[in-house]
């Protein structure tokens, strides 16, 4: 089976409706759940059910969601970190728990998307035997390839016990990927645990058991009255695996975007030997998905909230464009008919309102390129009247930010090449 993107969507979505559970769609990017400004897992539209809260419309459901998580914005541009993703995930509401949660995990990954089984690893948390004897003893896989771990990486929300957010939460298990790429790890354990580079984690269940809330200001777990389940897989960096590519970027749901930043900036991905001109592509890829189904799903460029991520995917974007790849007039627009070729077919709201969100990106992107040949001016002399190796104070580079919304990394790039 040759796989894609799409082809990895469709398998995930009718194996687990085979398994009984029923199809939902995925929800918004804009959350009901007031404590987050977006969604950033799949289960986030099904909180109330794992609380007991509200019933859910069957006992298994399995989503593909779309996501989007700031948490690593300044890793984007690399060959995994990215801010808008989508989840493919099943969820088990008081139904199934650890033992087919596992089970059918593994037949996925192994029988029906062929994934070499000697290329897997798998983590559980420290104090979860049972997940250990599931893998170990039901699976067959050797001890030495499950590590047991903290709650930093085994809890979800991460570090829930000891930090929070209260509200639905449990260990987890995590299935990682060995892309077998040298990273020169001297480590002698390396291993899931290890941040080398060669490990990647493409699947994450969750046990969700306990309610965390406090008590007398001491984190306390509540056992849930019924026990539950909630997975996150990765769509790209999946079907990456599955291709043998190097990249999400390099699948269906990303490559018309490529080829489209390509052809506006007369530049080849990967065709020259210059890595800030690829890692700008990619960055500029990343953001447009994200900015386009934002503002589908009705978020508007703003200065807080999530108005304000939005701007600030936006000044990124344009600003690696421009100062990277030379793109000097705006082109944020002219990306999102490529973000309908990749996306279109499972996300109908973005061919729908597609022009209104090109006309939002103009606006904006119009907007801001005069402020930011503005802060360049102003930038330009602050930077002339200073020796080299000097430093530019700080309150002139917040200056720049606060009055002309000149991106700080841009001021601190500026600088830097003059050794400033
Ligand atoms: N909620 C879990 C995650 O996002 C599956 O990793």
């Amino acid at each position: 089976m040759s796989w894609n993107a799409r082809a990895l969507r469709r398998a995930f979505l009718e194996f687990f409706q085979e398994k009984g559970h029923r199809l939902l769609p995925s929800d918004s990017l804009v959350p009901k759940d007031p404590s987050l400004l977006f969604t950033s897992a799949g289960m986030v539209q099904f909180k109330p059910y794992f609380l007991g809260a509200a019933q859910p419309p069957a006992p298994r459901v399995t989503t593909v969601q779309k996501c989007l998580r700031t948490t690593d914005i300044d890793a984007v541009g690399d060959l995994s970190h990215l801010t808008f993703f989508e989840m493919l995930g099943n969820f088990s509401f008081g139904d199934y728990f650890k033992r087919e949660a596992i089970l059918w995990a593994w037949e996925f990954l192994t029988e029906r998307l062929q994934v070499d089984p000697s290329r897997l690893q798998f983590t559980v948390f420290e104090e979860d035997d049972e997940a250990f004897d599931i893998w170990h003893r039901e699976v067959g896989i050797e001890a030495n390839r499950i590590w047991r771990l903290g709650e930093k990486t085994n809890f979800w929300p991460a570090n829930a016990i000891s930090e929070g957010p209260n509200g639905p939460c449990g260990p987890c298990s995590e299935i990682f990927y060995d892309t077998r790429i040298d990273t020169g790890c001297q480590n002698p354990a390396c291993g899931p645990a290890c941040d080398c580079g060669r490990w990647l984690e493409i699947w994450n269940l969750v046990f969700m058991q306990y309610e965390r809330t406090e008590e007398n200001g001491k984190p306390k777990l509540i056992p849930l009255p019924k026990k539950n389940i909630d997975t996150g897989m990765g769509l790209e960096r999946t079907a990456a695996v599955l291709m043998e590519l190097e990249s999400p970027y390099e699948t269906d749901v990303f490559l018309p975007i490529l080829r489209r930043i390509e052809t506006l900036a007369g530049v080849r991905y990967k065709g020259q030997a210059d890595e800030k001109s690829d890692a700008a592509i990619r960055l500029i890829a990343d953001h447009i998905r994200a900015a386009t189904f934002s503002i589908a799903d009705g978020v508007i460029p703003q200065n807080e909230g999530r108005g304000y991520v939005l701007r600030r995917l936006i000044r990124r974007a344009i600003t690696r464009g421009l100062r990277i790849l030379h793109l000097e007039k705006p082109f944020l627009a002219d990306l999102v008919p490529a973000v309908v070729e990749a996306l279109g077919d499972q996300y109908p709201e973005i061919v729908q309102r597609q022009s209104y969100i090109e006309t939002t990106l103009r606006f904006e992107e119009e907007r801001f390129r005069q402020t930011l040949q503005a802060g360049l001016t102003r930038l330009e002399e602050m930077l002339q009247s200073l020796p080299p190796n000097a430093v530019l104070p700080g309150d002139r580079a917040f200056t720049l930010y606060d009055t002309y919304g000149f991106p700080l990394e841009l001021t601190r790039e500026m600088a830097a090449e003059r050794g400033i």
